[in-house]
């Protein structure tokens, strides 16, 4: 039986590894959170107290973290700020959050000796030509374009320097983007979905050629366990399940999985600096972890994930109206 700490446990990943330790392990969890506008504690709900609790707190408090470290066997980082456009318009909280909250992470890490994986992105490694068929590798050069991914490049080398420094034993993953029930509503697929859904036409920044390497939450969950029970300390392993579509092609397969014309979506200012492709080349995960993802059929995916927000407008409906406040102010 192991003690492990989730950072960012109650956010959409985090919790999305929470509810797969809790299926697939007899693991006791520790989640740390701030409870950020982005949180949804609600998607713990249900879990068995005696094997889950939530500390609420800011993973940048060195008199926080340290004695949750101090206790647990292992540590899986995820908190963090997590979406684009609101680090166009204000990047302190990434730079809080994300480098200064890696850092303190690492600190109390060093201290206690205990095992940490780091949740990271594929954005650390800019962006690929959208005609052309290379994909990221562990080996890619670093050279984020945008303040998020600056902010999750610096947390990736501090634990990069910890592990060659000190001795650390960390492990990081760097995935592509996940989509699955309890996304933010700010998020590309959440958003459309759920303008679908109040009667509003989809919104694709600048011409939508744009390209993501989509990957279910399940499957992002499943590799950051195979990772941090069986990944080499001091290596870096990229997830990603081949799912590269452009973003029109994700926008008409929602519409038309809802029973909208294909067209039925606008194209709205771009977003400055818009990364223009990302594609992750899994190999090592796939060979030498073995691990495979089960969800194969992007559309089925997609599906059931609109069936979710269909389900649970409850959940969306006041972040909703948040998050759109904030587009209408970038106009986007
Ligand atoms: P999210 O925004 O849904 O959740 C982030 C969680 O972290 C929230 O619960 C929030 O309250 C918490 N948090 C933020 N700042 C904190 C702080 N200072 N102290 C404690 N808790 C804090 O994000 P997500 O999509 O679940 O992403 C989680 C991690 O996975 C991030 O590190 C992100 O960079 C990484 N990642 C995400 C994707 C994706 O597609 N969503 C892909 C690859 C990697
Ligand atoms: P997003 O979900 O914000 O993830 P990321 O910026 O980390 O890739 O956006 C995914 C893609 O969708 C990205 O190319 C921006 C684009 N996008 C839109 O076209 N319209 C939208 O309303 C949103 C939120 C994103």
């Amino acid at each position: 039986m192991q003690r492990i700490l989730v950072t960012g446990g109650a956010g959409f990943l985090g919790a999305s590894f929470v509810r797969h330790l809790m299926a697939e392990t007899d693991a006791v969890v520790t989640v740390l959170d701030a409870l950020t506008y982005a949180a949804s504690p609600e998607a713990l709900a249900g879990l068995p107290p005696e094997r889950v609790s939530l500390v609420v707190g800011d993973v940048a408090d060195p008199a926080t973290v340290d004695p949750l470290v101090a206790a647990a066997d292992a540590v899986v980082h995820y908190a963090a700020e997590s979406h684009n456009d609101n680090a166009l318009d204000d990047p302190r909280p990434f730079l809080d959050s994300n480098v200064v909250g890696t850092f303190t992470l690492l600190e109390a890490i060093r201290r206690h000796d205990t095992r940490l994986h780091h949740v990271s992105t594929d954005e650390v490694y800019g962006d690929l030509p959208l005609e052309g068929t290379e994909r990221f590798t562990p080996s890619s050069p670093y050279r984020p374009s945008s303040p998020y991914s600056a902010t999750k490049a610096a947390s990736d080398l501090l634990v990069r320097a910890w592990v060659r420094s000190y001795g650390v034993r960390a492990t990081i993953s760097n995935c592509s983007n996940s989509y699955g029930p309890y996304q933010h509503v700010e998020k590309l697929i959440p958003r459309q979905i759920t303008n679908v859904l109040c009667g509003e036409r989809p919104r694709v920044y600048g011409s939508g050629a744009h390209v993501r390497d989509w990957i279910h939450a399940d499957d992002h969950s499943s590799a950051v366990r195979a990772i941090l029970e069986r990944g080499r300390v001091g290596e870096t392993y990229l997830i990603g399940a081949d799912g590269e579509r452009s973003n029109r092609a994700v926008v008409e397969a929602i519409l038309e999985l809802m029973g909208q014309p294909r067209d039925a979506y606008d194209h709205v200012p771009d977003r400055p600096g818009h990364d223009l492709r990302y594609a992750i080349d899994a190999t090592r995960l796939r060979t030498e972890l073995g691990w495979a993802p089960r969800h194969t059929s992007f559309e089925d995916g997609l599906a059931e994930t609109i069936r979710w927000y269909r389900d649970h407008e409850g959940w969306w409906r006041d972040a909703k109206l948040a998050a759109e406040e904030r587009y209408a102010r970038q106009g986007r």
